[in-house]
């Protein structure tokens, strides 16, 4: 079993929110796996920029909440999102200036450990609120 990948421990109990998370890590984990398998780079790119896509999705999804609701932890929450979406853009940039740049094992457990820390951290903390005014 890879150890890459969702499980229930990381749900809020937000189903649009939970729906999301369940992407990113199923995202993280067809990347790991396509470079396993050693699919070409341009596979790789591919879904490497899904991933980045998604991502901001999410994070404007967050965002756009955080502002409707008045999220008191708002800019340091956000802070994180840009923290995390630069890092992915410099990971990205190295993966398409070199065309032999692996997405190595470190880099693998960044995405996934970040991940799971913010779920599970940061993600969690907005929940009071969130649950307050129903969001689904
Ligand atoms: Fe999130
Ligand atoms: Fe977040």
């Amino acid at each position: 079993m890879s150890k890459f990948g969702w499980n229930e421990k990381m749900a809020l109990g937000i189903e649009s929110i939970d729906r999301e998370h369940q992407k990113l890590f199923e995202m993280i984990d067809q990347l790991q796996k396509a470079m396993t398998k050693g699919q070409s780079s341009s596979a790789l790119g591919q879904i490497f920029a899904g991933l980045i896509d998604y991502t901001n999705n999410h994070f404007g999804h967050e965002a756009r909440l955080f502002e409707e609701l008045g999220y008191e932890n708002r800019a340091a929450h956000l802070a994180k999102h840009d923290l995390f979406t630069d890092k992915m853009a410099v990971l990205k940039s190295q993966f398409d200036a070199q065309s032999n740049f692996m997405i190595g094992v470190d880099v693998m457990n960044f995405l996934n450990d970040w991940l799971i820390e913010h779920v599970m951290g940061e993600d969690r903390k907005y929940l009071p609120l969130f649950n307050k005014n129903g969001v689904k």
